[in-house]
């Protein structure tokens, strides 16, 4: 027998709170699924529009994998542990299926397309295998693996942005939602697997992202994060004649416009494509968060060339540098690779001097992982001894811990307006929520009439690494 499964966000990344979805009117459905997910954001948005497919299906969500009629992972593969991760779970859901003949276990995502005959036929841990770009081919799917057969569908599309589907919000706080605007990515980053996983890029109809985030307004919802795996491409074109065209930045200003009471997020940008008109849109909007997620990947131009990320080291300082001047205490984080093919310490001492120089609040730090199929795993050789790679990421790790803390001492004393979106996790008696620039506060509830989504004023007091303390401020 297995156990309920813990509600985890598996992202090496991305920790964050418990995930799980909420358990719907068992009378509407006649079946149950139960579904995890792995990875990034835009995977976890992904669910939701498997939920919205399955509901119509007449399949509701459970958080139990004992009433469960599917199991779903929504897997990863933009690391090797990941995909590991991946494994025991489908095996762990394997052993579920020898007392329960008819239950059915799926993979979703991005682990779909290059591991579907493994895993379908040689190992035979799962009966479905549905790619990103196939979830609406699901209820044909479930049909086919009911009937006994192995059913698969991987085909990536150049079309497929689930426009007309209205995700189904899955755990969520009723605060804070991701939006997904585009797919896929067309960036030939030389270590990544995305492009290979998700297909091409392709944006999503314009006035359909402005009725699902009005929508989330008009249901309470205070913030909503706009996610693509490079949001600053974003480009759509109805092709009508006399109908403009919309950019990044004019879809980022009718967002904003939905109302000045809703927080506008985005993620993730690269660098290459941030522009000035999104700078300058930000600061004229108090709702669009002064925060902006700009990876760099690596601070060494050498290594940065054979990663094809497009710009060189001084070219990225220039854009912090603009950044800064445009909006003052923006903050700013990264993505950051310890032990690229051929990374001298030289290279290495380049990334930890332009984390400096950047004054990154937070990053998201791996060390490379060679994955099958990309450009490095064809063209260049994985050298970097494991030791060497890990010590290497240890020094970026405490470095960004100094620049974290360095950066919330700052604040100390500051005044910010934080949107709460629940109780702590530690305490039932303090409040959670976030600045503009993405930091997370706590401060107590005592005294406050204060529910969840409101804004309120908040004095840092007090800082951890990763957590600023706070009061309240009544007439802030
Ligand atoms: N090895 C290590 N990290 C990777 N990332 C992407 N591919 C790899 C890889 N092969 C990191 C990048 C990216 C983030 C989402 O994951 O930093 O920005
Ligand atoms: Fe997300 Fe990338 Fe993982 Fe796919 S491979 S789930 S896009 S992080």
């Amino acid at each position: 027998m297995l156990d309920v499964l813990p509600h985890k966000i598996h992202d090496e990344s991305r920790q964050g709170e418990a995930y799980a979805p909420f358990v719907n009117d068992p009378s509407v459905y006649r079946k149950k699924f139960y579904i995890e997910s792995y990875g990034c954001q835009m995977n976890f948005s992904d669910s939701e529009i498997v939920a919205s497919i399955l509901n119509g299906a007449g399949f509701g969500a459970t958080r139990n994998v004992e009433e469960a009629d599917l199991l779903l992972l929504n897997t990863c593969s933009i690391r090797e542990k990941a995909e590991q991760t991946v494994r025991n779970r489908l095996t762990a859901f394997r052993k579920a299926k020898e007392s329960r003949p008819g239950l059915l276990v799926g993979m979703l995502g991005c682990m779909a397309e290059r591991l579907k005959s493994k895993l379908l036929e040689e190992e035979k841990l799962v009966d479905m295998v549905v790619g990103p770009d196939a979830y609406r081919s699901l209820p044909a799917l479930i049909e086919e693996a009911e009937g006994g057969q192995k059913a698969v569908n991987v085909l990536l599309s150049r079309e497929e942005t689930y426009a007309d589907i209205s995700p189904v919000r899955l755990d969520s706080n009723g605060i804070t939602a991701f939006v997904s605007i585009m797919r896929g990515c067309n960036n030939m980053c030389t270590f990544c697997v995305v492009p290979f996983t998700r297909g091409r890029e392709r944006s999503r109809d314009a006035d359909s992202i402005i009725a699902e985030c009005t929508d989330l307004f008009n249901r309470g919802y205070k913030e909503v994060t706009l996610l693509g795996q490079n949001v600053d491409s974003y480009f759509f074109a109805t092709g009508n004649a006399g109908e403009q065209a919309v950019t990044f930045a004019m879809l980022l200003e009718k967002v904003a416009d939905i109302s000045p009471l809703l927080r506008v997020r985005f993620s993730t940008s690269h660098p290459k494509d941030i522009t000035d008109d999104v700078l300058h849109v930000m600061v004229r909007y108090d709702n669009i968060c002064k925060y902006i997620h700009l990876p760099v990947q690596s601070g060494s131009t050498r290594i940065l060339q054979l990663m094809n990320r497009t710009y060189t080291r001084e070219w990225y300082m220039a854009k912090i540098d603009r950044i800064r001047e445009i909006i003052p205490g923006c903050g700013i984080s990264s993505d950051i690779i310890a032990g690229f093919c051929t990374e001298t310490e030289e290279d290495h001492k380049d990334t930890l001097s332009l984390m400096e120089y950047s004054g990154y609040d937070m990053s998201y730090m791996f060390f490379y992982s060679e994955r099958p199929g990309t450009l490095a795993q064809r063209r260049y050789t994985d050298d970097i001894p494991e030791e060497v790679k890990k010590r290497r990421l240890q020094e970026i790790v405490s470095l960004q811990n100094e620049l974290s803390r360095q950066s919330n001492e700052k604040d100390t004393g500051r005044t910010f307006e934080v949107l709460i979106e629940g109780d702590s996790k530690k305490s039932t008696e303090d409040w959670m929520g976030r600045t503009s620039q993405n930091k997370v506060i706590v401060f107590s509830k005592k005294d406050h009439p204060f529910s969840k989504g409101d804004y309120v004023h908040v004095r840092v007091t007090d800082c951890t690494k990763a957590t600023l303390l706070g009061e309240v401020v009544m007439n802030g």
